[in-house]
């Protein structure tokens, strides 16, 4: 059996960012359209009316400061609600194969690996922009590495369940390389006109590059363990797909778009991902004492803030447990990877890290690295 390393990182932030007040403005300004064109269907108490937003609940709740989008004028028109993302020709790159490619190049860059000696690039992402081809084997195909790649969705844990997947294959010895990369463009599948969750998700792009751990000459993180786990639930869901045509099912209805239950999300993924955690801690021998650093899915402040206390028995520090989520929202899969591309650089050797990401199954996966 080989062993694998993380040798590189890359991030693809969009340029356009929405702070909470934009968000809120452009939300209660639909809210009074909306409430004004159903005035009396909402005084025969036909319909509810929609309800503000506010800033104040959403870093209360959330911990959410702002979000990077691909396009903002969509999202804060009161009359669109929505992004508008130019339609692409058959002919030219699609959407997230043009947002995988700065992430990935810099993956490459960080490990000194040219895109030839890659074997294997794994999209693994919540939403994939079409069925086939595979968006992995478009960026292949842009990028020029060499091998094959596939599409995996696994919603929040896919980059977690991708590293396991390419980390299994380099232990096996089938490929010595891969790219794992996260499209992430949850602005197309959030609820913009939804209070509950229209601040909950941004758009961005990560990337790892996972090697064979031989002759390795630049700074890397050993893959000591991955584990995966699932347990269905309803509870995050969307129901758009393939079948839509056949039941006749067109029009714009709310479960086409991200539906979550999330007080019932709170309650059931914490013990499912402290107990995940702790059980694959415990029979790595990793105790709480060894873990220098913990890069946890950013979903939500008070969740990261309950599992770092589960995970190391007293509250860490920002530093040990470095929260992303302020500046880019949930980010889906993604999450994790920015967090630990933008906080592990200054482990020492020797330090032992741990990434998980968790979310729609429900699923969780965790990834113990060592700092070389
Ligand atoms: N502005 C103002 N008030 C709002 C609001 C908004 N944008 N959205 C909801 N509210 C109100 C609710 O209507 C509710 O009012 P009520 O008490 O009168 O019924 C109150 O605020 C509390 O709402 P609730 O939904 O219970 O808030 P919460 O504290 O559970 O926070 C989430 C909501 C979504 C942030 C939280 O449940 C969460 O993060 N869950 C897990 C999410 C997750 O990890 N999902 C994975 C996605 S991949």
């Amino acid at each position: 059996m080989h062993r694998a390393a993380i040798t590189g990182h890359g991030v693809f932030t969009p340029s356009e960012i929405i702070t909470n007040d934009e968000l809120v403005t452009a939300f209660n300004a639909h809210a009074d359209r909306w409430n004004a064109a159903n005035a009396e269907a909402i005084a025969a108490d036909d319909l509810e009316a929609m309800a503000h937003s506010s800033t104040g609940f959403i870093v209360a709740a959330s911990g959410i400061e702002q979000r990077h989008v691909l396009d903002k004028t969509g999202v804060l028109d009161p009359d669109v609600m929505h992004p508008w993302l130019r339609e692409r020709s058959d002919h030219e790159p699609g959407q997230m194969a043009e947002m995988a490619l700065e992430a990935c190049r810099a993956a490459l860059d960080m490990a000194g690996v040219a895109p030839s000696e890659v074997d294997c690039v794994l999209c693994a992402a919540s939403n994939h922009e079409r069925a086939y081809p595979a968006i992995a084997v478009e960026i292949q195909d842009l990028l020029g590495t060499g091998g094959f790649g596939f599409d995996m969705n696994v919603a929040c844990s896919s980059a977690t369940f991708g590293i396991q997947a390419a980390t299994d294959m380099i232990r096996a010895g089938t490929i010595r390389r891969a790219l794992v990369v996260n499209p992430e463009i949850c602005s197309a599948h959030l609820e913009w006109r939804d209070r509950d969750c229209h601040f909950i998700f941004g758009d961005v792009c990560t990337a790892v590059l996972i090697e064979r751990d031989e002759g390795l000459q630049t700074p890397h993180f050993k893959i000591k363990s991955t584990r995966a786990a699932t347990q269905f639930s309803n509870n995050i869901r969307n129901n758009d797909g393939f079948l839509r045509r056949t039941r006749d099912q067109m029009e714009d209805r709310r479960d086409m778009q991200f539906m979550q239950e999330g007080r019932r999300v709170f309650k059931e993924v914490l013990p499912l991902v402290s107990r995940h955690i702790a059980d694959h801690m415990a029979d790595e021998g990793v105790s709480a004492a060894d873990l220098k650093r913990l890069w946890l899915h950013q979903a939500n402040k008070t969740m990261n803030d309950y599992i770092g206390k589960k995970v190391l028995g007293r509250t860490p520090s920002a530093q040990e447990q470095p929260n992303i989520l302020q500046d880019y929202a949930n980010t889906s899969s993604a999450g994790s990877i920015i967090a630990f591309a933008q906080h592990s650089d200054d482990m020492a050797a020797g330090d032992t890290g741990l990434i998980c990401s968790f979310g729609a199954g429900y699923s969780v996966g965790s990834v113990i690295v060592e700092r070389a």
